[in-house]
C-alpha cells in the first residue's frame, strides 16, 4: 500500500507542477494558493526539493511592500475566465516589480515558516551540502518571513488584544466553515453581484458541494468592499462589515513564530524575539477565543465581541500550540473524542471540519461536514506536541488509509470517506508523501 500511494502521490504533484509553481489543482484551482504553496512544500521536500524552494520563492516573490502575502497569485498564462474572481475583478494596482493584476489582496493562514523549516529539515538530514544549500533558501526567506508576520500583527489586530482578523472567510482557509455563519449573518447578500459577475466554480463543481447564491454574494460584496478601499486595513473595526479573529489562523500565526525561533537559529537571528511573540499569541488565543461554557475554541467576532456559537474544527487547532494550558489541551481532545467530531477510534475517519451532531451538518458541502487532510495533518502534529502519541499514530494511519481507498481528493465524505471535490488535489498528495515518511515529533514543537 506504501508504495502505490508514495507513487501516487508523487504523480500528482508532478501533474499539478506548473513551470515555478504548483497549482491546487487543474481545472478548478488554475493559480498559486498561499497556504496550499506551504502544505505542498512540506511533501514536495521528499521527492523534488528543488521544486518545494521554488514554490515558495515564487509566493514570496510576489509579497506586497507592506509584508502582506497574497491568497492567490495569478498565472498570467491562464485566461481571466477561467478562475473567478480572477485578477481583473480583483484589480490590484502594480507594486515592486510586479504588474499590475498579478494576485489578490487578501492573505491566508501564515504557515509558510513550518514549511520552510521543515523543508529545510529534510535536507539538512542529507548532509552537509545540503544543508549549506537549503541555509541559502532559509536566509533568503527568513525576513519576507518575519515581514509576512508583522503585516498580520501590526496591521491586522483590528480587535486590540494581540491577534489577528481576518477580513474574509477566505482568508481563514476554510472558507464555507459555519464558523463565520453568525458574522456574516450582517454582511449584505447583494444577489445582483452574481448578475455582473458569473460564479466560476459551480462551472467545475457540483453545486451542492458549494457555497449557496447568498453566501457566495457575501463573498464577492466583501472583496469589493474591501478593493474599493484601496485594501487598507485604517480602522478595519469600523469601515469592514466582517472582522473576525480565527482560532486556526492565529494558532499558525504564533506556530509561525516558533518555527521562525528555528530558522533565527540557522540565519544568524536572534531567536528569543520570535519565541516570546509566539508566548503572547498563545496567551490572547487562550484568553479571547476560549469558552469556559462549552470549552471549546471558537472564533470571534470583533465587532459585536462575541464568540460563534459553531462548533467547528478550527477550534481544534489551537492544540499545536506548545505552551497552551494543559486544562484547554484537554478539552481539546475530549471535544475531538465527542461524539461532535470523533477520532478514527470512534469513527474509522480521521476528523470532520464541522460538528456531526448539529442539524446543518452537511456531509458533501465544503467546509460544513467534510474531512479535508490539512486539516487532520495540523491536528497530528498537535497531538505530538502534548505527547498523544497513539492518538497521533491513529490518524496518520486514518489518514493515510483514506488517501489510499479514496484517491487525492480535495475532501471526502465524512461518513462514507467517498472522494469529493477535486479529484487530484495537491496538498493531499503532498501530506500523504509526509504522513508516509514522517513519524517524528515536529522540531519547531521542541524546547530550542
Ligand atoms: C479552497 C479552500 C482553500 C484553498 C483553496 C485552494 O478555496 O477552502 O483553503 O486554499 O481552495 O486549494
Amino acid at each position: 500500500m506504501s508504495a502505490d500511494l508514495w507513487n501516487s502521490a508523487a504523480q500528482v504533484l508532478d501533474t499539478n507542477w506548473s513551470t515555478d509553481h504548483m497549482v491546487p489543482s487543474r481545472g478548478l484551482y488554475p493559480h498559486q494558493w498561499s497556504w496550499d504553496a506551504a502544505f505542498i512544500a512540506v511533501g514536495l521536500a521528499y521527492v523534488n526539493p528543488t521544486r518545494a524552494w521554488r514554490d515558495l520563492r515564487s509566493l514570496f516573490e510576489a509579497q506586497w511592500p507592506d509584508g502582506r502575502v497574497p491568497h492567490i497569485v495569478f498565472d498570467p498564462r491562464t485566461a481571466e475566465d477561467d478562475y473567478f474572481p480572477g485578477p481583473g475583478f480583483w484589480d490590484v494596482p502594480a507594486y515592486g516589480d510586479r504588474p499590475a493584476r498579478g494576485s489578490t489582496g487578501l492573505v491566508q493562514p501564515p504557515l509558510h515558516a513550518l514549511a520552510a523549516w521543515e523543508v529545510y529539515r529534510r535536507a539538512a538530514a542529507h548532509g552537509v551540502a545540503c544543508a549549506r544549500e537549503a541555509g541559502d533558501q532559509l536566509a533568503w526567506l527568513y525576513p519576507r518571513l518575519v515581514a509576512q508576520q508583522e503585516y498580520l500583527t501590526g496591521r491586522r489586530d483590528a480587535g486590540g488584544d494581540g491577534l489577528v482578523s481576518i477580513v474574509h472567510p477566505w482568508e481563514s482557509g476554510l472558507d464555507n466553515s459555519p464558523s463565520w455563519d453568525a458574522a456574516l449573518a450582517a454582511v449584505p447578500a447583494d444577489l445582483t453581484l452574481l448578475e455582473r459577475f458569473r460564479r466560476r466554480d459551480i462551472e467545475n463543481a457540483d453545486a451542492a458541494h458549494r457555497p449557496t447564491d447568498a453566501d457566495y454574494a457575501r463573498y464577492v460584496g466583501l472583496v469589493v468592499d474591501y478593493r474599493d478601499g484601496g485594501y487598507s486595513d485604517v480602522e478595519l473595526a469600523h469601515r469592514h462589515a466582517f472582522v473576525v479573529e480565527c482560532p486556526s489562523f492565529n494558532t499558525i500565526l504564533a506556530a509561525a513564530e516558533l518555527a521562525l525561533a528555528h530558522i533565527a537559529a540557522v540565519v544568524g537571528a536572534d531567536p528569543a524575539q520570535h519565541r516570546q511573540r509566539a508566548k503572547r499569541i498563545t496567551r490572547a488565543i487562550s484568553e479571547h477565543l476560549f469558552d469556559p461554557e462549552t470549552r471549546t475554541f471558537r472564533s470571534r467576532d470583533v465587532r459585536t465581541r462575541t464568540l460563534s456559537p459553531a462548533p467547528c474544527v478550527n477550534g481544534l487547532v489551537p492544540l499545536l500550540l506548545p505552551d497552551l494550558p494543559t486544562g484547554q489541551v484537554e478539552a481539546i481532545m475530549a471535544e475531538a473524542g465527542s461524539p461532535r467530531f470523533g477520532l478514527p477510534a470512534q469513527t474509522g475517519l480521521p476528523v470532520p471540519s464541522y460538528d456531526r451532531t448539529a442539524p446543518d451538518f452537511d456531509p458533501l458541502r465544503y467546509w460544513r461536514g467534510p474531512v479535508w487532510i490539512n486539516i487532520n495533518w495540523l491536528l497530528r502534529r498537535g497531538m505530538l506536541v502534548h505527547g498523544y502519541l497513539d492518538e497521533a499514530e491513529d490518524l496518520r494511519l486514518a489518514m493515510i488509509r483514506l488517501v489510499h481507498t479514496s484517491g487525492h481528493f480535495e475532501y471526502y465524505h465524512p461518513r462514507t470517506g467517498a472522494g469529493i471535490g477535486a479529484p487530484t488535489f495537491s496538498w493531499t498528495a503532498a501530506l500523504a508523501l509526509d504522513l508516509l515518511a514522517d513519524r517524528s515529533v515536529p522540531a519547531y514543537a521542541r524546547a530550542a
